[in-house]
């Protein structure tokens, strides 16, 4: 594809590049010239400092200008061999593009295989290989360290894949499922339908479930709400629906921060988080590798953090 939509900027820039090369060229001979006969007075510019510094007229040194003239040779056979004047290509035919494809494709000869062997065995046995779990960590922090932080723990809106806490189920085929077609955690905005006074109540009752102190009376009145207009995704009991990725309530473990302040807003504004697929993007083998890494993290995960 070209940046060109007609000829005229192609010579446009072909033009302006060969002259100011020709320019530069010219510049530097005229700077050049006048070399002296030995024993010849140099001239001075006719600036003096300081009564005894002056500026003389001597020509440039050789070794300088023979450098000069390397970089103009370099430049145009650069310019001959490779894309840079206007639309033409260079005669190697040489494209960023070309390489990057060359590239993935000698990588794709040399580790294709390996990763096809790995593919064929099943996630609870992979997770007990370290060479495939490497693989998987190194992918890893590739491409889910920028949502999933790089000790996988998360952020804010990014959940932790250490806990044993999971929005969309901790089976291998849960979380390989998660990776190569992506979530969607939808919650609608309650604001609306509840007001602020209705937000509040149901907020008083989420913090209720994880066993803070709460004011009864509007926590009472929270459960009301929850029962009729909640549990349809969150559960009766607000354990959650990883069939829905609907959060389990009961936990203290939280996506989008758990002060009552942040509670209130999720519930007012309702939230609309996105995982990626990559299926398309890294292939199944690879994705097989990712979910046993993450599978691992939960094996051998540090229980203390709780
Ligand atoms: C653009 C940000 C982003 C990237 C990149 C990303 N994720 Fe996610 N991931 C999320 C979000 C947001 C969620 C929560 C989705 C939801 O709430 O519906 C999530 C959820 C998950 C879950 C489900 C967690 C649970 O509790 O069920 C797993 C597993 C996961 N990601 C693994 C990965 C892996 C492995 C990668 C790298 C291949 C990756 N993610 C890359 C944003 C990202
Ligand atoms: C249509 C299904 C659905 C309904 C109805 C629903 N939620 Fe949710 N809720 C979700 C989903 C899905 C998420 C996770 C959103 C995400 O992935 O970012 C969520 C997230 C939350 C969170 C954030 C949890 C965390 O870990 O940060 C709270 C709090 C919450 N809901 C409370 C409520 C309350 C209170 C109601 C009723 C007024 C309600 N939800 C109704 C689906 C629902």
């Amino acid at each position: 594809m070209s940046d060109f939509t007609s000829g005229f900027w192609s010579w446009f820039i072909v033009l302006a590049t060969v002259l100011s090369i020709a320019g530069v060229l010219w510049l530097i001979r005229w700077m050049s010239g006048g070399r002296r006969a030995p024993g010849e007075k140099v001239e001075t510019m006719g600036h003096v400092w300081d009564e005894n510094l002056e500026e003389l007229n001597n020509p440039l040194p050789r070794w300088w200008l023979i450098k000069f003239y390397l970089t103009l040779v370099f430049g145009g056979v650069y310019l001959l061999l490779y894309p840079g004047l206007g639309t033409f290509k260079g005669l190697l035919g040489w494209t960023g593009i070309g390489q990057y494809e060359q590239e993935v494709a000698a990588a794709e000869v040399e580790y294709g295989p390996l990763y096809e062997k790995y593919r064929a065995i099943p996630i609870a046995a992979l997770v007990n290989d370290p060479a495939a779990v490497q693989v998987g960590e190194r992918l890893f922090s590739t491409y889910c360290t920028t949502c999933h932080g790089s000790d996988a723990r998360g952020v804010r809106g990014f959940p932790n894949l250490r806990d044993d806490d999971w929005l969309y189920g901790g089976t291998s085929a849960d979380i390989e499922q998660t990776i190569m077609n992506g979530r969607n955690g939808v919650m609608p905005g309650w604001e609306p339908i509840l007001g602020y006074e209705g937000v509040f109540q149901a907020a008083e009752y989420v913090s209720s479930l994880s066993g803070r102190e709460v004011d009864s009376v509007v926590a009472g009145k929270g459960k009301e709400i929850f029962v009729q207009n909640c549990a349809v995704c969150h559960g009766a009991d607000g354990a959650g629906n990883t069939q829905m990725g609907a959060p389990n309530l009961t936990d203290n473990i939280w996506l989008h921060g758990g002060t009552q302040k942040r509670i209130q807003e999720t519930i007012a504004g309702g939230r609309n988080s996105h995982m990626p697929p990559h299926r398309e993007f890294l292939g199944e083998a690879k994705v097989h590798l990712l979910a046993t890494y993450v599978f691992g993290l939960r094996v051998d995960r540090d229980i203390t953090e709780r």
